[in-house]
């Protein structure tokens, strides 16, 4: 008896310890079930660093309105089935370059109203991130990160930069290269000290540029109507940039051989990946196919065999009283 109580508080300790870390003390998160997905809703609970205690099983996390400082790939290599990662509104100012490494089943990651002055280059390489927020992180150096990324491998739908850059330090807007899969990019509210026409040539299926409030100058002022003429003919919703020359002296000026380059490089990835895909698909669907159609084959086979069988011995049935009859006489 001694034994099993002893044995009970051992089992305890066990699962409220993970890591030195004591989990009856640690902050509680909320966990549920959210579009079938197992979802850890840890929403303003005075987490002040990540939590030790959650299970790596959990595809979504919310820790949204925290305070937490810092977040080590350790915090989170155990999360490999992780698809929606919240850190928006915390304290957050410095991330290791490899921190998110581990989460290669991550969808969208949001770290938006922190402090952070730099972004982990390799996030721009995560194998399934669609969704990437980092605006409100004031002078966060985003030009930089994606020197040393492109070109970029994730397969981004969405970028939220709104709010990185301010009056007092101007960036140059940061160049993506080829992102065929953007649809959607935030840059409200930035001050840019140079926007040109081929930084949007590599976005070929942008949809939204939501560019409210955005002060930028142009290397060359007619710049200003080439990129609003482009985005018009791409039929992207937008803000028309204000140009300071009339456009009657831009008449002349035809987008660039060199730019348009970049257009067409960016659509033929668009139709290739589009049809390795198609290709992908369609091998799958042939190949259960040929299971299905194998299987019926196989069934119709056994029962022949079977049927066969079955008036095999009813033939042998009826031919033994005849053998009975021959004897007899
Ligand atoms: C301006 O922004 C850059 C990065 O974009 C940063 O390194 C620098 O510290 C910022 N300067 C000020 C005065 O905030
Ligand atoms: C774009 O960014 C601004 C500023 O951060 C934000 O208020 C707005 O909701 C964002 N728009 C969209 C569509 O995400
Ligand atoms: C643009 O800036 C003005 C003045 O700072 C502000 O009142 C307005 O709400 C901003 N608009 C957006 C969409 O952020």
């Amino acid at each position: 008896m001694k034994i099993n109580i002893f044995w009970l508080l051992n089992l305890q300790l066990f699962f409220c310890y993970t890591h030195g870390t004591d989990c009856r003390k640690e902050p509680k998160c909320e966990v549920t079930r959210v579009h079938k997905m197992k979802a850890a809703n840890c929403y303003d609970r005075q987490f002040k660093s990540f939590p030790k205690c959650l299970t790596g099983d959990v595809e979504v996390i919310d820790l949204t309105f925290n305070r937490i400082r810092k977040v080590s790939r350790a915090d989170l290599s155990k999360f490999s089935y992780l698809k929606f990662l919240y850190l928006a509104d915390n304290l957050l100012s410095k991330l290791d370059g490899d921190v998110f490494d581990d989460l290669t089943s991550l969808t969208t990651l949001d770290l938006s109203l922190n402090a952070l002055n730099k972004v982990p280059p390799s996030v721009f390489q995560l194998p399934s991130l669609k969704s990437l927020y980092i605006g409100q992180n004031w002078n966060i150096n985003i030009v930089d990160a994606l020197e040393v990324s492109r070109p970029i491998q994730s397969p981004l739908t969405q970028i939220d930069i709104s709010q990185t850059t301010d009056e007092e330090n101007y960036s140059n807007f940061p160049d993506f290269g080829i992102l065929p899969f953007l649809v959607v990019l935030n840059i409200t509210g930035n001050f840019y000290f140079s926007i040109r026409p081929a930084l949007f040539m590599g976005l070929c299926n942008l949809q939204k540029l939501i560019n409210d409030n955005v002060t930028t100058e142009f290397e060359d002022a007619c710049d200003c109507w080439k990129i609003n003429n482009w985005l018009t003919l791409r039929k992207i919703k937008f803000t028309p940039f204000t140009c300071n020359v009339p456009q009657a002296k831009c008449l002349e000026n035809d987008f660039k051989e060199d730019d348009l380059q970049i257009y067409n490089q960016c659509s033929e990835t668009f139709k290739h990946i589009q049809k390795t895909n198609l290709i992908i698909k369609s091998s799958i669907g042939v190949g259960v196919g040929v299971i299905v159609i194998l299987f019926l084959i196989g069934i119709f086979l056994f029962w022949r065999r079977r049927n066969k069988r079955r008036s095999h011995l009813q033939n042998r049935k009826k031919s033994v009283p005849n053998e009975y009859t021959l004897c007899d006489n």
